[in-house]
């Protein structure tokens, strides 16, 4: 199994490609669905969720093949589903990863019938769906659970509707918009995640030529039509990844240039960085971070959904602060155990106590490397941020973790300067 190996106290020094945006690209694969003509998506980011992804799509195209092709190497996917050759999803396919559930708001849109496996739970909480399927009741779906799975049939067609979501979910509100765009009639979806995500695939959707309005806004209408077509649409850059290198230029100290990431995506992350003594320069091809040697200034954060802070940079801002002067608070409201990071990054030698949904990260002069497990993707990659600025060779186990959302992660490290191996 692979490891990493940093040897940390590096700092991080030149330009780093922003690669396409996982969370997205899995959303605007399964948007291929929906239509019979070819999606093609260009900044695709091969990851082992978007390959695997395909892999699944591949199960529910056209049984003669031919469905799904993305040359290995390339960031230019192309999608064809003239015809759907299954409508099931199974546990093995959606156990392996989550986003697989959003298959079955398309499938059920074009076929009028899906039975799709319930995700069950996973490392950072239960994760239920039960928004996803109140949306698709809500639609005109009839929903059954039957041995762990999703039987939805529309025999009818789903119909246009009001959908007020209790709280914020960008999978239900992405789910929403992805059963709706073929629905008859007009859709309002109250309370919809803003996540620049959601704007990413309103915006393929729109390309395709659905008609939706108020994407990046807390109510989305949509229109729906009849068919939709194909289109060439160009996935949007990763925000986590550009967040988490910006964190290990920050951790580490150096000047990094984030190549193609958006300020705009990632505005409640610089102003903390900011608060942290690091400087932020937002140039015409990018963002850029310095901070010189020394240590940060604490800052406290609690995630929220967009534009608060991500919980999917939560990880690595602790193991940003874990050399602060002083004590940070650290308040996770998205995920009820996403805290797995601590007890690694104790083993570094930080200062960590957990109450409820609160770390206190009291800073420690320096961290120490160490042999570390990762046990998710943000928590993997918290340790590798923790590694750069540590002293000695911090050892990653379970690096597959990482592999599921950094595209070249060790390329990209090495070539500003870090140590950083694959054995
Ligand atoms: C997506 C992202 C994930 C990110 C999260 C929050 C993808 C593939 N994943 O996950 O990286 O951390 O947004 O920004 O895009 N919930 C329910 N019932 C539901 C749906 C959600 O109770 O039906 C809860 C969840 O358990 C969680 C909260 O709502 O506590 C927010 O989850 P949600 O925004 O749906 O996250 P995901 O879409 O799963």
């Amino acid at each position: 199994m692979d490891r990493i190996i940093i040897k940390g106290g590096q700092p991080l020094l030149g330009t780093i490609p922003v690669s396409g945006a996982k969370n997205s690209a899995l959303k605007l694969q399964a948007a291929a669905l929906l239509t019979a003509d070819e999606l093609v998506l260009g900044n695709m980011p091969s990851l082992a969720d978007t390959r695997f992804f395909c892999d699944l799509l591949a199960t529910l195209g056209n049984p003669d093949g031919g469905s799904v092709d993305w040359p290995a190497g390339t960031s230019v996917a192309r999608f064809r589903f003239d015809r759907i050759g299954s409508t099931f999803a199974s546990y093995d396919l959606v156990r392996k990863m989550r986003a697989s559930f959003n298959v079955l708001g398309p499938l059920l849109a074009r076929e009028g019938e899906a039975r799709v496996s319930l995700p069950g739970g996973c490392a950072i909480g239960a994760r239920p769906v039960d928004l996803h399927l109140k949306a698709l009741e809500a639609l005109g779906a009839e929903i059954a659970l039957e041995d762990g799975y999703v039987i939805a049939r529309a025999p009818r067609g789903l119909k246009g509707a009001e959908i007020i979501f209790p709280f914020v979910s960008v999978g239900a509100t992405e789910h929403a918009m992805l059963a709706s765009v073929l629905a008859e009639g007009e859709t309002i979806i109250e309370n919809a995640a803003r996540e620049p995500e959601i704007i990413d695939l309103a915006e393929c959707l729109t390309a395709m030529g659905a008609r939706i309005s108020g994407a990046g806004g807390t109510t989305i209408r949509i229109t729906g039509v009849s068919r939709l077509h194909g289109a060439h649409f160009a996935v949007m850059p990763d925000r986590i990844e550009a967040g988490t290198y910006a964190l290990a230029a920050a951790a580490a100290g150096g000047d990094v240039l984030l190549h193609g990431a958006r300020a705009g995506h990632l505005s409640s992350l610089l102003q903390v960085l900011r608060q942290s003594g690091a400087r932020t320069n937002i140039e015409a091809d990018g963002v850029r971070i310095a901070r010189e040697p020394g240590r940060p200034r604490p800052v406290d954060i609690e995630t929220r959904p967009f534009p608060g802070f991500p919980t999917d940079l939560q990880a690595q801002f602790m193991g940003y602060v874990c050399t602060a002067e002083g004590a940070s608070i650290i308040r996770e409201t998205i995920f009820e155990n996403r805290f797995m990071h601590v007890p690694e990054l104790m083993r570094m030698g930080a200062d960590i106590h957990i109450r409820g949904n609160e770390a206190v990260v009291r800073g420690v002069p320096l961290l120490r490397g160490a042999p570390v497990m990762a046990t998710d993707l943000r928590a993997s990659v918290s340790l590798v941020v923790a590694g750069l600025a540590a002293q000695g060779e911090t050892l990653v186990n379970r690096v597959y973790h990482l592999d599921r959302g950094f595209e070249r992660l060790e390329e990209k490290l090495t070539a500003c300067g870090a140590k950083v191996a694959r054995i």
